[in-house]
């Protein structure tokens, strides 16, 4: 008899229910995302999904119907009445006995939950520490793939050390991203007429109003770092107080002398960052350029 063992009980293998068979669970074999509503409206649904397809595509599953996914997220959304939601869900290539090879034809398998958002004023209000950890991923962070591992190990090692995300420096050392966020710096005048870089005036989209002499920088989007939708919408939000935009990867010791720092995820939208490993930025308290981009994201999700 071929058997299996969950915990202390012995199961048959034909008798296994599918979740244990999931590749997701095997090779981590599937891709995610994590919406959010705020005050009952789903936020950048679209956006997500668009890149939810861009995930399922590069990652050869095929003939998802993106709509029907779209229905799932609402249906579920409406089931749970929760007016500030996190959304999670999950495709995988589907559920077989564990070989590194499958059947083209599998079934993938979709999860879904909602659950509620904790609220986040205190880290807004007083900012959080971050610590700097080796960027250890794969070369395809573009892609939101299940396989987090080197994101959980970076974020581990972030809470032992007392901070709330872990900033991913590389090979080159230069900062690519939070374990589960967007990285910013904002420089001020001070620092920054001195830079012979050139700024990026004109994203596709985007207002421009006028420069305050102050510059937001950012790593470029490339595939060392997941196009976070968050990332989108904060450089939308600094282009309309009269950031300039700089996306360029910046150096922990460039972050570390930044008048001031901010994530930006999802779940969180943007949270300032007022430790960074061991220097304090600005006088350790959220400057005033994170505040006006807090009011200023605020609108976009109305
Ligand atoms: N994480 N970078 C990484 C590595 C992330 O995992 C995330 C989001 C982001 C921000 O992306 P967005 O703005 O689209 O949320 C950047 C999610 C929320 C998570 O894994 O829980």
């Amino acid at each position: 008899m071929q058997v299996a063992m969950i915990q202390d009980r012995i199961v048959p293998v034909e008798e296994l229910e599918l979740v244990y068979l999931d590749r997701g669970i095997y090779f981590g074999d599937g891709v995610y995302e994590v919406v959010r509503s705020y005050d009952g409206k789903i936020f950048a649904l679209q956006e997500h999904l668009q890149r939810f397809a861009s995930s399922l595509a590069a990652i050869e599953i095929i003939g998802v119907d993106i709509g029907q996914i779209r229905q799932r997220v609402q249906k579920a959304f409406d089931a749970a009445g929760i007016a500030n939601a996190k959304i999670y869900f999950h495709i995988t290539r589907g559920s077989a006995p564990r070989d590194h090879i499958c059947d083209a034809n599998l079934e993938p398998n979709f999860f879904l939950t909602v659950t509620e958002l904790l609220d986040n004023t205190e880290e807004k209000t007083n900012g959080i520490a971050v610590s700097t950890y080796p960027d250890w991923r794969w070369k395809r962070c573009d892609i939101k793939s299940l396989n987090l591992l080197a994101n959980v190990l970076a974020c581990l090692d972030a809470a032992r050390k007392g901070c709330a995300e872990a900033i991913l420096v590389d090979e080159a050392c230069l900062i690519t991203e939070g374990s589960h966020s967007a990285f910013f710096a904002i420089f001020g005048c001070r620092t920054n007429c001195s830079h012979s870089d050139t700024f990026n005036h004109q994203r596709a989209g985007f207002h421009r109003h006028q420069s305050i002499g102050a510059a937001l920088q950012t790593a470029p989007l490339t595939a060392n770092i997941l196009p976070s939708i968050t990332r989108k919408f904060a450089i939308k939000a600094a282009q309309n107080v009269g950031l300039e935009v700089l996306e360029k990867s910046l150096t922990p010791q460039q972050a570390g002398s930044a008048d001031e720092l901010f994530i930006a995820v999802t779940t969180k939208d943007i949270v300032p960052v007022v430790r960074f490993d061991d220097k304090i930025i600005g006088d350790g308290k959220p400057g005033k350029y994170c505040k006006m981009l807090i009011q200023e994201f605020r609108r976009f999700t109305i």
